[in-house]
């Protein structure tokens, strides 16, 4: 079903849209011409965390950010897994015409991405993993998200975001960007606890994607911020290690969120990587 049109930003072509896809009211944004190019958001975010990229990327490129089933407007229904999450992101890009994408991935997103290369590789033309991890939860990791399940039953997302919101950003950001930080704690709070729960269910099960690493054979971009508390500068050096076209770009004076953070930056990493390794597409 198709929804409102928004008004917007910069962007001339923006627009908000739902579809229903695998049985879900989906959410998401489309703006811009050109490159086909998919955001994935992270956990517990939405598709507002990629408004930066949307309203400022300076190259050629069709932006589609859906929010995942659970978050911002879509639809609170499960089943939650990363795998599900993958078939919704392939379904919308089939559903808007797209044969093919460059898929970017924000941490969770990028868990995501893994299982679209594992169950669509025919719809992935390039990956931008930023501030991710290949591997699986060990036994602390699930001990967390088990603790951060109970937290959101008990007292609500805001009580997650609370938790997060620290381990989220650099130092820099929250003594320059107050107002972003606020953002990105009321864009947290918001998110509806049965997709938080949802969301650290699938994580907990997620599978392991180092052994998936070499078989990527399309180029990849490695983003991270180089005071991502979360998943760290070497997590992203081990990935491009393992990847036979992947390339490493640390952002300075950035944390777990560094396209949100430093957008200008990020945004002009990615439109280097779209021009070097698909020009005139
Ligand atoms: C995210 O930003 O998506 C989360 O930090 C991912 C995670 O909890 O593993």
């Amino acid at each position: 079903m198709l929804g409102t049109l928004r008004t917007l930003s910069a962007r001339s072509e923006e627009c908000h849209v739902y579809r229903r896809l695998n049985g879900v009211q989906i959410a998401f944004d489309k703006a811009g011409s050109g490159e086909p190019v998919l955001f994935l958001h992270g956990f517990p975010h939405s598709r507002a965390i990629w408004e930066p990229q949307l309203s400022g990327l300076a190259c050629n490129v069709c932006c589609i950010a859906p929010d995942l089933r659970g978050f911002g407007e879509s639809e609170a229904r499960g089943p939650y897994t990363i795998e599900q999450y993958a078939d919704d992101a392939a379904a919308l890009l089939e559903a808007e015409g797209v044969s093919r994408a460059v898929v970017v991935g924000l941490s969770m997103g990028g868990y995501i991405a893994f299982a679209m290369w594992r169950r669509h590789p025919e719809r992935i033309k390039g990956l931008v993993l930023a501030d991710t991890r290949a591997n699986a939860d060990d036994a602390q990791a699930r001990g967390r998200r088990m603790h951060l399940m109970e937290l959101a039953r008990r007292e609500g997302s805001a009580a997650v975001a609370e938790v997060l919101l620290p381990s989220m950003v650099a130092p820099g950001t929250r003594a320059r960007h107050p107002e972003l930080v606020e953002s990105l704690r009321r864009m947290m709070a918001a998110a509806p606890v049965a997709g938080v729960c949802g969301a650290l269910e699938a994580m907990v099960a997620r599978s392991d994607a180092t052994a998936l690493l070499p078989r990527i054979a399309v180029p990849v971009l490695v983003v991270v911020g180089a005071e991502d508390a979360i998943t760290p500068p070497g997590e992203a050096l081990r990935m491009v290690d393992a990847l036979p076209r992947g390339r490493l770009e640390v952002i300075s004076r950035a944390g777990h969120v560094s396209p949100y953070e430093r957008p200008a930056a990020f945004n002009r990493l990615l439109c280097e990587f779209l021009a070097a390794d698909f020009p005139n597409e």
